[in-house]
C-alpha cells in the first residue's frame, strides 16, 4: 500500500516526541502510537506486584497475563491495561524514575516491540519512542531523531507541572540526565540515532515549526513511494 508510510520519531525525554507525532498523526490521518506510555504500563503493573527489573521469571508471567490497549483521542492517546484506564497513573513520578530499569529488560522489549511491530503493519501510523527507527521499524520510511538541550527539555517538563506538584528545575534536569544515560547506555535496543534517520534540533524551535518539518518531509517520502 504506497498509500501510506510509516513514520518512526525518536529521541529523549522532553524533545518534544509525543505533542508532535499526536500533531503530525493528526494532520495526516495516520494513528499516533506512544510506546513509551506501554513501557510505562508495564512498570506500573510490575510495581503493583512488588516485582523488581531482574525478576525476569515474574516479568514474564506478568507480561504474558497483561493486555495492552491503546485508544487514540482528543487530547492524547488513552492507555487500558486489562480493561483499566491507566492514562494518568502511569505519569506518575514513582513510575517515570523506574520506567528505564524495566525498559532495559530483555523479555520487556521483546513483548512490547513485537505489539509495536504489529501494530504498525497496516501502515499509516506515527511511532514515537528510542528504539523504533532501529529495531521496531528498521524499513520505517520516515525516521526523525527529534533532539533539544537538557535544559530545555528540563524547562518544558517543569511548565507542565501542576503548581501543587512542583518540583525543582535542578531536580528535573538531573532527573532526566540520568534517564538519557540509562536510556543510552544499556544493552539491548539503546537510544541512538538510526544512521538514515534525519535529525531535529527542537530547542529553539516552536512545536508548529517542528510538526511542518516533519509532514513536509513525509509528503516528499509519500510522493517517492509512489
Ligand atoms: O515521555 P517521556 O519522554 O518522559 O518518556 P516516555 O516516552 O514515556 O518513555 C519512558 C521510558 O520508556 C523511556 O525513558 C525509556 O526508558 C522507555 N522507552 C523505551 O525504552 N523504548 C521506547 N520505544 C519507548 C520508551
Ligand atoms: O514525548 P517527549 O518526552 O519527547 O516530549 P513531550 O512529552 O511531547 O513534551 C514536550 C513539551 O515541550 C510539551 O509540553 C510541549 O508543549 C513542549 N514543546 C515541544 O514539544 N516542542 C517545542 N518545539 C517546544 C516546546
Amino acid at each position: 500500500d504506497s498509500d501510506r508510510i510509516n513514520i518512526a520519531i525518536d529521541g529523549p525525554a522532553g524533545a518534544g516526541k509525543s505533542t508532535v507525532a499526536r500533531m503530525v498523526a493528526g494532520q495526516l490521518g495516520y494513528v499516533y502510537i506512544d510506546t513509551g506510555a506501554m513501557y510505562r504500563a508495564v512498570t506500573l503493573s510490575a510495581q503493583r506486584l512488588s516485582i523488581t527489573a531482574e525478576q525476569e521469571q515474574r516479568l514474564s508471567d506478568m507480561l504474558h497475563s497483561l493486555r495492552i490497549d491503546l485508544e487514540p483521542g482528543v487530547s492524547g492517546q488513552s492507555i487500558f491495561v486489562n480493561g483499566e484506564d491507566v492514562t494518568q497513573l502511569i505519569r506518575s513520578r514513582e513510575v517515570t524514575r523506574q520506567v528505564s530499569y524495566f525498559a532495559a529488560s530483555a523479555v520487556v522489549r521483546k513483548v512490547l516491540s513485537g505489539m509495536q511491530r504489529n501494530m504498525a503493519g497496516r501502515k499509516g501510523v506515527v511511532m514515537d519512542g528510542r528504539d523504533i527507527g532501529t529495531h521496531v521499524l528498521p524499513d520505517a520510511e520516515l525516521k526523525i531523531f527529534l533532539t533539544a538541550s537538557v535544559k530545555e527539555r528540563a524547562l518544558r517538563r517543569f511548565k507542565e507541572l501542576p503548581a501543587d506538584q512542583s518540583v525543582p528545575l535542578e531536580q528535573l534536569e538531573k532527573e532526566i540526565a540520568e534517564r538519557d544515560a540509562l536510556d543510552e547506555q544499556r544493552e539491548i535496543s539503546p537510544l541512538v540515532r538510526a544512521k538514515d534517520a534525519i535529525e531535529l534540533d527542537s530547542s529553539h524551535m516552536t512545536i508548529e515549526e517542528v510538526v511542518g518539518s516533519i509532514v513536509k518531509l513525509s509528503r516528499t517520502k509519500l510522493a517517492e513511494a509512489k
